[in-house]
Parts: structure tokens; C-alpha cells; sequence
């Protein structure tokens, strides 16, 4: 199995009413703990790499490190750009080799992102590779982008169809009230389905992208605050909404936060507990142990995708 794009992903997850877990990877015990969670429930899977990633981890290491993981697992695998913000990184990840990228152009007026889309898309389609763009804005903290809650936007379905002709993308990514970060909700979540409901019967067979999606693990959480961490509680997306966007035109949902809190959960565990380790793979082991089983539980569990990697 080699890399692919996410089009068929999309078509069969569209049909089967599933939706494909993309899970942002940094380092090798990310990219085993997922690949690895998603081989046992055979699952097709995408790995995105953000800016912060690609600084973080160079551009050509994530990139072999998933081609490892292809090799290993035989799994079919997409490689996405997420939140490119400049046509520059859209090109870069397709000349080294990514097979989706995302435009995020959520911060321009509707007719530069317009603009600005259609050429990502042009030189993206010439070379086969697919590409996601986002209308709406959501709200929330990642290593370059910061958006207040002032300045975030629910989707206005009104306008989907004009961009999706216009720009010629293949996937779009809604705001419908998740936002990224693990504080999302204070008290209960509430995400305005009847907007993804609007967009779906203007967009139909459509595939939907939502973003910030993390469901916030209580358990990952308290484990944080119980061995030294100060983390506010804070309410993330509900099981039970995730399932049901992956039963709508939902055919990406994109999880990180909840990476992250299950590896330092388990790293702050363990240090506390063994308080005389100094060698990484001591506590790198059991972190990636832990991505490895949260992967599995929301890929069965959750996003319905699991045992579909044969259909490829
Ligand atoms: O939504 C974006 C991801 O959480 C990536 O975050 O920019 O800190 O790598 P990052
Ligand atoms: P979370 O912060 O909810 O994990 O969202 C990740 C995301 O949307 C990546 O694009
Ligand atoms: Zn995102």
C-alpha cells in the first residue's frame, strides 16, 4: 500500500456513514501509537502535520517517518497539510510529497479566500493531490494561529455552495461551534448541527471536515492535575456528537488535543511514580502505549471507520 489521497476515504465514508480519524503527528511515538492502534482495527487513516509540526520536526523526517509506517502497517494512509495559511506551505508539502493539503484561508474577507483557495487547488489538482479549505472560523489556541471568541464565525451555509463551485476544493471544513484546544466548552457542549444539516442538503455527497474535535479526556485530565499539572477542567466534543457528525456528511475529524493530553498524562504518571528514570524510552514507551489505545477506542468506538482498511 503506498500513500494515497483522501478521495476515496471520503466516497466510502460518505456512503457507510462513517468518518476517517485525522490525527496531527510530531515525533515517532506519535506516529507508531497511531498506525499502530489503527493496524489492530484496520483502519484507514490520516496523518496531518501543522507549521508547528513541520518546524518542530522538519518536513522530511514526519515524512519518512510515515512512509516507515505505511511499510510497517500496510495501511492506507493519507498525509494532509493542516491549516496551511499561505500558498507557499500548500506547495511545499505537495513538492515534498504530502497528498492532501489544507488551505486555510478563514481569515481572509470570503472573496480572497475564494481567490486564494482556487490557486492552492489549481496547482494541487495538476499534481494529484486533494485539497481542504474552511469557511467559517473556529475558535481557539494552536502554536501560530490564535483566534478569540469574538473574532470566530459559525459557518453561513448561504455561502457554501458559491465557494465550493467557485474554488473547485474537495473537502470543506465548517465552524459549527467546536473550536481548537482542550478548553472548549465551559459547561455543556452545544454544536448547531442544524447548520452541518443545512450544508449537507445544499452540498449533497459532499465530504464535511470538522475540526477541533478533541473530546477533552476527564480521565487524561485529572491525571494531569493529579501529579503536579494546573489544567481548568473544561468540557471537549462529546462521544455521542462525534458519532453523530460521522452519521452526517462529517467524513474527517480531525483530533489532537486529546494526543496530547493522553501523552503527558502518562508522562507526568510516570515520572511521579518513578521518580529515578532518566532514560526517555522509560516513559516515552508507555505515552505512546497511551495514544495507541485511545487511537483504537475512538476509531471503533467512535468514528465507525474500523475494518474498512480492506476496501482500498
Ligand atoms: O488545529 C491544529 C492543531 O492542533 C495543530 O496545532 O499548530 O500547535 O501544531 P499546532
Ligand atoms: P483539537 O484541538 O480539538 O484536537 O482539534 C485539532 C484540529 O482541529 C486540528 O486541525
Ligand atoms: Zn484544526
Amino acid at each position: 500500500m503506498a500513500l494515497i489521497t483522501s478521495k476515496k476515504m471520503f466516497e466510502k465514508a460518505y456512503k457507510g456513514g462513517y468518518a476517517i480519524g485525522a490525527f496531527n503527528v510530531n515525533n515517532m511515538e506519535i506516529i507508531q501509537g497511531i498506525t499502530e492502534a489503527a493496524k489492530e482495527a484496520q483502519a484507514p487513516l490520516i496523518l496531518q502535520v501543522s507549521a508547528g509540526a513541520r518546524k518542530y520536526a522538519k518536513h522530511v523526517y514526519l515524512m519518512k517517518l510515515i512512509e516507515a509506517a505505511i511499510e510497517d502497517t500496510g495501511l492506507p494512509i493519507c498525509v494532509h497539510l493542516d491549516h496551511g495559511d499561505s500558498f507557499e506551505i500548500c506547495k511545499s508539502c505537495i513538492d515534498g510529497g504530502f497528498t492532501s493539503v489544507m488551505f486555510d484561508g478563514s481569515h481572509h474577507t470570503f472573496e480572497d479566500n475564494i481567490k486564494e483557495t482556487k490557486r492552492v487547488v489549481e496547482y494541487a489538482h495538476e499534481r494529484g493531490v486533494v485539497v481542504e479549505a474552511e469557511l467559517g472560523r473556529l475558535a481557539g489556541v494552536e502554536d501560530d494561529i490564535k483566534v478569540s471568541k469574538e473574532d470566530s464565525s459559525y459557518t453561513d451555509p448561504d455561502e457554501v455552495e458559491e465557494f465550493v463551485s467557485k474554488t473547485g476544493v474537495d473537502s470543506l471544513a465548517i465552524a459549527i461551534g467546536t473550536s481548537h484546544g482542550a478548553y472548549k466548552f465551559q459547561g455543556e457542549a452545544k454544536l448547531r448541527f442544524d447548520i452541518l444539516e443545512e450544508v449537507q442538503r445544499r452540498l449533497p455527497g459532499f465530504p464535511i471536515v470538522l475540526h477541533g474535535a478533541s473530546s477533552v479526556i476527564p480521565e487524561f485530565v485529572e491525571k494531569i492535575n493529579k501529579y503536579g499539572g494546573k489544567m481548568p477542567g473544561a468540557q471537549g466534543v462529546p462521544e455521542e456528537m462525534l458519532r453523530k457528525a460521522a452519521s452526517m456528511a462529517v467524513c474527517k475529524i480531525n483530533i489532537d488535543s486529546d494526543l496530547r493530553l493522553a501523552m503527558t498524562s502518562s508522562i507526568r504518571e510516570h515520572f511521579a511514580l518513578n521518580p529515578d528514570h532518566f532514560d526517555p524510552r522509560q516513559y516515552l514507551a508507555p505515552a505512546r502505549e497511551n495514544i495507541k489505545q485511545l487511537v483504537k477506542n475512538k476509531l471503533i468506538h467512535v468514528l465507525g471507520c474500523d475494518n474498512t482498511a480492506n476496501e482500498y
